[in-house]
């Protein structure tokens, strides 16, 4: 009898490890997908996105917003998780619970148990708009892991070792996407290539991407 499956190749498992303590799980969320979309629409209308200026006063191609306890922020002073959103002068939107929920599922599916994150940094990626090479290093607890999902154009995430030369991998990240680094790998360097242009049935001409994070 002929194998139906023979010639479907496993190329992209739902679980793929990138190092010690990171993986990528792929189209995580399928189900709950209009729940994190509908919620997103909500904090983005009370934070709007925004480019941040770096300490050394260069201005991210990628906008940036917030949601939960703490938001994190960049200006002239420096990094940091900030309790108020500069922009309004108002706490940042709370976190929605399909944003927590989505987040504690992909920590355990990834081995992390009991993640409580108390800040979700949200990016919003133009065609152009990349991320250069860096560490999450600006949180008190390194003890939980970051989870980070992917909504809408495909993107190129680099995830290199803890030095900043150390060798890195590229990973096409999609839609539905979600890679979780902690424990050895929490500390590791990544970043995003410059978004190529495009059209997602969903989300647009646009790349959004949610990192979510305890704090302390
Ligand atoms: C980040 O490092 O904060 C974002 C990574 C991504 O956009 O995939
Ligand atoms: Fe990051």
């Amino acid at each position: 009898m002929t194998d139906l499956f023979a010639d479907i190749r496993d190329d992209q498992p739902a679980c793929e490890e990138l190092a010690e303590g990171a993986v990528l799980l792929r189209n995580f969320f399928a189900a709950e997908q209009p729940d994190v979309i509908a919620a997103l629409r909500t904090i983005v209308k009370a934070a709007p996105f925004r480019h941040l200026v770096t300490p050394g006063g260069h201005t991210m191609s990628v906008a940036m917003t917030n949601c939960g306890r703490v938001g994190w922020v960049s200006d002239s002073s420096g990094y940091r998780y900030d309790p108020v959103d500069p922009d309004s002068g108002k706490p940042w939107p709370e976190m929605p619970a399909p944003f927590r929920d989505l987040a504690a599922r992909a920590a355990v599916q990834a081995g992390f148990d009991a993640f409580m994150p108390d800040a979700c940094l949200i990016n919003r990626y133009k065609p152009g708009a990349k991320l250069s090479l860096h560490q999450d290093k600006d949180e008190l607890d390194l003890r939980a892991p970051i989870v980070s999902v992917s909504l809408g154009l495909p993107a190129t995430f680099l995830f290199g070792g803890l030095t900043r030369s150390a060798p890195q991998k590229r990973y096409r990240l999609t839609h539905g996407d979600v890679v979780v680094w902690g424990g050895p790998a929490r500390l590791a360097y990544h970043g995003v290539a410059p978004l190529p242009d495009g059209e997602h049935p969903v989300m647009g001409g646009q790349r959004i991407n949610l990192t979510f994070r305890k704090t302390q």
